[in-house]
Parts: structure tokens; C-alpha cells; sequence
């Protein structure tokens, strides 16, 4: 499916571009990548994309919303989506025929089972009745063509601020008779399935909430893999796809039962393969678990499936054989998955560990509590906290586990003694969630560039094995992590510290030059996650110091920095050190 999709929309013109990585480079606004067009927002704004104006692919995508719902026949955390785009090309006549086109010739649909929606209008943006006569001249009938206002017909943007606009989304419909007068596709029966979303980006939202019109008019769309697989093999839920076979077949192995056969079984079969499919592929973009940010998405994951495999009855540990299913199967569509296994299993066979040494305790300590807490409803933040602090319970772990006793938890209370906590750590989670989308700010700019030099520095200093593991940029700091198996000595940190800052007394130009992945191999220009790029890719060369394949933005002169001062080395991970450092003028 991947290939079809992608090879339809090649024949249209289109460049295909690899699948950006699960954590969203430079965009400190959210945790990870959650839609195609994520890692796009720069190009519907208007800057070039480098392989051109029409874009397909298939994106890794997480959602973290939904966690909790994991387990029923349709929510997932990680999922993929195939998607096309127009940046100021082609606009709705073109998108909506290849879809109808795709949908019912190459994928040989029934035109009958399809349903679409468009926008109804609301507030200044009119109602939209060139999509619908579009629909229309495909032979689509009136009463297979919804209006729907914003809550259902608009699309993005992805954070708070950024591109967004109407769209048309398209629905299968099972053929079941409408469960009343109002059924339509926004209603939630189950007769109708959202497959595709056209979004006609053409708006960008700002941080008071009003919406002005972009330079140039986008489309932006997503289908769903999970789904469409699922309604093309007839199946009811997408564990029944392919996509799943082979990770239920090992847990069918691993824990003697089959899947299908209770309803307590089914969920948790579904729960630890979805978490365990979503925990393999942050582990192969370099996250590690952690109790903050992206990590702790991670360990929340490995936690509750560990919670899952017990009910299972699987008690040895093996996530590793799991892991092992999805590298074997995904690796032909994410290469980086077969790089980084290593990296993967030691890391999901550490948690697991670390977390069944502290589970039977932390489970015993939980019993006393609800002893304690007698015949009171709800739990206290202050027990919560502690199971959190002392026995690494994510928070979600315990409010269900207190869920399934009939208590609730005080989350309030939990959240000030967590926020306490976290006072001296200005990079709480939330943290990330402040400020717009793509925050290019001058202070980001700079923090990236000085992320090169660090980079190239510690290359230089310490060996020139090392490589990034991961980056994280906020409007203070930026933190780089990368793969060392000891401490750094307070001679390398001086050493690369006074490196980068040579460069930025140097007032070295910052030269971007756009080139094929290729011709930038041959440059040796370093790559995090190669496999991300599309063909034509940009490199930043900072004199004969730097040579990074990178998105941007940069300084265009390390002068800009003023000056580089690292803050902090620390572990972050078995094997994996972390470096935090600013930019300005120090004395
Ligand atoms: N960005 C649109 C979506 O995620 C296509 O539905």
C-alpha cells in the first residue's frame, strides 16, 4: 500500500520524501511528530522544499491523546499516514480527482460505499461549494456529500499556531442503515469510517487565535494505514490487519493464549502490541525513557504494556522478541529501525527490567495504601506522588489501578507536589507545549547553529564515532545527546568548549547549498537519521569546521552567537551521554 500510494502520486509529479523522524526537530512546541504535514510547516509557509512543490510519502506518526483508549477496535498511539501535498501548486480540483481516482480505480472501491464532507462555512470563511460540485462532476450523488462547520471541516493547525483551512474528508460507509435521522459521517456509530483528509491549508492561525490568509494556497492530506488496510480486508479492527499479525502471532507464542478468544485477553493483547509497535519505533529515533518529555511518553508505553504482558501471563521478560517482530517487518519501510536495533533492545530490555524490579513492590506498596486509605473514594495526591517518585508508576498507571479498586485520584494534588518537583528542571513536559509552532526564533537560530559546532567539536575532542542521539532546542538551551559509554573529563568539556567558541570569535560564515543526498555524502556531511531526506536535501557548512544535511534555520554568521558555554554533562541513557549549553555573551 505504501508503495502504491507513493508510486501514483510519483506518476503525478510528485517527489517522494522520506518519513521525517517521530521527534520533531527544532519545533520545542510538541513532543512528536503527529500528522504528515508536520515536519512540513516551514514549506506551507511559504519557504522552498528543496525536491520541489508536490510531496508524497508515508509518515511515522504518534498521538499521545488517546492512550488510555488503546485497546478498543480503533485507537492506536502510533500509526502511519500516507499523505500528498501541493505547496502553492494545484488546489482542489486536482486533489479531489486523484483521490477519487486513487480510491476507486487503483484501489478498485466501490464508489457507492464512499461519503464526503465539506465545509459549511462559519464566521468569514464561506461555505465551500466548489469542493462539493467538484465532488460532484466525479459522479458523487447529493446525498453522499456532508456539510459540516469547524468542529468537523477544519483541519489544523497542528500546535497552537500555524497553517491550517477547510477540509474535505472522505468516508467509507459499511452500507448498514443510518442508526437515525442526524447519522451522517461525524456520527459515531461505526457506519461511517474517516479514510482521507484534504485539507485546503490556505489560512495561518496566530497565537490570539485569528485566522489571515497564507501567501500561497496548500493542500494537505492524510490517509490513514491502519484504516484503509483494515476496510480493504474487510476486517473489523485494526489489530486484524496485517500490520499486527506478526506481533499478535509472537505474544500468541510468548504467553500460550490466543487472541480473539475473551475480551479481557483481546485488550490487553491490543494494548501491547500497539505500545509496544509505538515504543520501538521512539526507541529507533533515539529516545530513551525518561521521567520528562518524550521519554516518559516512552516509558509510560513500556510500562503499562509490561502491566499487560502480566495479565497475559507472559512473566519472563522478552519485550525484546516483540521489538524484534517490528524491526524485522518495519525495516524495509523505516531502514533506521534495522541501524539502530542495538540501541532499541538494550534500551527496551533495561526498562522492562527496571521496571519489574520496582512493579511487585510498588504493587505491594499500593495495597498498604488503599488499606490506609480506607474507606475514602479517592487517593490522595501525596501517595500518588510517591508511587510516582519512589517506584517509577507513571501517574496514568496508578488512576488505573485505583480505577479498577473503584477510586479515583486527587490529580490536583498530585500536579502541585509534581510541579514542585519540578520547579529546578525548566524543561518540564509542559514546558514544551508554550509558545507557537516552528519557533525559528532569533535565540532557537542561534541555539541550532551552536549545535552544529557542538557536534563537529565533539567529533573533533572526544572521537569521530560520536553521533548525534538526539537534540532538543528551547528558547534557553540546547541539549544534545550523544553516544559515549563514560563520563567526558573536565579537560574535553573545556576543550570543546573553547573550540566552538574559536569558531564564533572566527565570525565564520554559515553557507546553506541545496544538493542531492548523495553529492552531500560525498561531501561527508554528517546525517542524524539519514533516511528522513528526500532526495534533494540542504547542507550547512560552517568553514572546514561543520558539515551538517539539515532543515535549518541557521545564523548566517557565527558571530551571531557571541559566545558558548556548556552547562551540563550528564547520563541520559546506557551508553548515551547528554550535554546542555547556551549561547550569549559570558564574561
Ligand atoms: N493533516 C491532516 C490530518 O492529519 C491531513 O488529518
Amino acid at each position: 500500500m505504501r508503495e502504491t500510494y507513493v508510486d501514483f502520486f510519483k506518476e503525478r509529479g510528485h517527489a517522494y520524501i522520506r518519513s521525517a523522524p517521530l521527534i520533531p526537530e527544532n519545533d520545542p512546541t510538541v513532543l512528536f511528530t503527529t500528522a504528515g504535514m508536520h515536519p512540513l510547516v516551514p514549506y506551507l509557509l511559504g519557504e522552498k522544499h528543496p525536491a520541489g512543490n508536490r510531496l508524497t510519502d508515508f509518515q511515522k506518526c504518534v498521538r499521545t491523546g488517546d492512550i488510555d483508549e488503546v485497546g478498543d477496535a480503533s485507537h492506536l498511539t502510533f500509526f502511519e499516514m500516507l499523505g500528498n501535498w501541493s505547496l502553492g501548486d494545484y488546489f482542489k480540483e486536482e486533489s479531489i480527482g486523484w483521490s477519487y481516482e486513487f480510491l476507486t480505480s487503483v484501489l478498485g472501491m466501490d464508489p457507492n460505499h464512499l461519503a464526503v464532507t465539506a465545509f459549511a462555512g462559519e464566521g468569514d470563511i464561506p461555505r465551500d461549494e466548489e469542493t462539493a460540485q467538484i465532488w460532484k462532476s466525479h459522479g458523487m450523488r447529493d446525498d453522499q456529500i456532508y456539510f459540516y462547520g469547524k468542529e468537523d471541516n477544519w483541519w489544523g493547525p497542528a500546535g497552537q499556531t500555524g497553517p491550517c483551512g477547510p477540509d474535505t474528508e472522505i468516508f467509507f460507509d459499511d452500507g448498514r442503515p443510518k442508526c437515525g435521522p442526524d447519522c451522517g459521517p461525524s456520527c459515531h456509530c461505526g457506519k461511517f469510517t474517516e479514510i482521507w483528509n484534504n485539507v485546503f491549508m490556505q489560512y495561518f492561525k496566530d497565537a490570539e487565535g485569528k485566522f489571515t490568509p497564507l501567501k500561497q494556497k496548500n493542500v494537505d492530506t492524510g490517509m490513514g494505514l491502519e484504516r484503509i488496510l483494515r476496510i480493504l480486508n474487510g476486517k473489523e479492527t485494526v489489530y486484524d490487519t496485517p500490520l499486527f499479525t506478526g506481533i499478535i502471532g509472537k505474544l500468541e507464542d510468548l504467553s500460550g493464549k490466543k487472541y480473539g478468544e475473551n475480551a479481557d485477553d483481546t485488550k490487553a493483547f491490543r494494548i501491547v502490541s500497539d505500545h509496544l509497535r509505538a515504543a520501538t519505533f521512539i526507541l529507533g529515533d533515539g529516545v530513551v525513557p525518561a521521567k520528562i518529555g518524550q521519554g516518559y511518553i516512552l516509558r509510560r508505553l513500556i510500562r503499562r504494556a509490561s502491566r499487560y504482558m502480566s495479565k497475559l501471563g507472559i512473566e519472563k521478560t522478552c519485550m525484546r522478541e516483540i521489538a524484534e517482530v517490528v524491526v524485522s517487518e518495519y525495516s524495509k519501510a523505516y531502514p533506521e529501525l534495522e541501524r539502530n536495533k542495538d540501541f532499541i533492545y538494550t534500551n527496551i530490555t533495561a526498562e522492562e527490567e527496571k521496571f519489574r524490579e520496582t512493579l511487585t513492590k510498588g504493587l505491594r506498596r499500593f495495597n498498604e495504601m488503599i488499606a490506609e486509605n480506607g474507606d475514602k473514594k479517592v487517593l490522595d495526591g501525596e501517595m500518588v506522588f510517591r508511587l510516582y517518585d519512589t517506584f517509577g508508576f507513571p501517574v496514568e498507571l496508578t488512576t488505573e489501578l485505583a480505577a479498577e479498586k473503584g477510586l479515583q485520584v486527587d490529580m490536583e494534588d498530585f500536579e502541585r507536589r509534581f510541579k514542585a518537583h519540578q520547579d529546578n528542571s525548566r524543561a518540564g513536559a509542559d514546558q514544551q507545549f508554550k509558545g507557537g509552532l516552528a519557533d525559528h526564533s532569533e535565540e532557537t537560530t542561534k541555539l541550532h547553529t551552536a549545535t552544529h559546532l557542538l557536534n563537529a567539536a565533539l567529533k573533533r575532542v572526544i572521537s569521530p564515532d560520536i553521533n548525534q542521539k538526539g537534540s532538543n532546542i528551547t528558547a534557553d538551551r540546547l541539549r544534545f545527546d550523544f553516544n559515549l559509554d563514560r563520563k567526558c573529563t573536565p579537560e574535553e568539556l573545556k576543550e570543546v568548549e573553547r573550540l566552538v567558541n574559536d569558531v564564533i570569535k572566527a565570525a565564520v560564515p554559515v553557507v546553506c547549498e541545496e544538493m542531492t543526498y548523495e553529492e552531500a555524502k560525498a561531501r561527508n556531511a554528517v546525517g542524524v537519521f539519514a533516511d528522513k531526506y528526500g532526495e534533494m536535501v540542504k547542507v550547512y557548512t560552517i568553514g572546514d569546521f561543520s558539515c551538517e544535511i539539515c532543515g535549518g534555520p541557521h545564523v548566517s554568521n557565527t558571530s551571531e552567537l557571541q559566545g558558548f558555554k556548556i552547562k551540563k554533562e550528564e547520563s541520559s541513557a546506557a551508553g548515551v551521554r547528554r550535554i546542555k549549553a547556551v549561547v550569549g555573551k559570558f564574561d
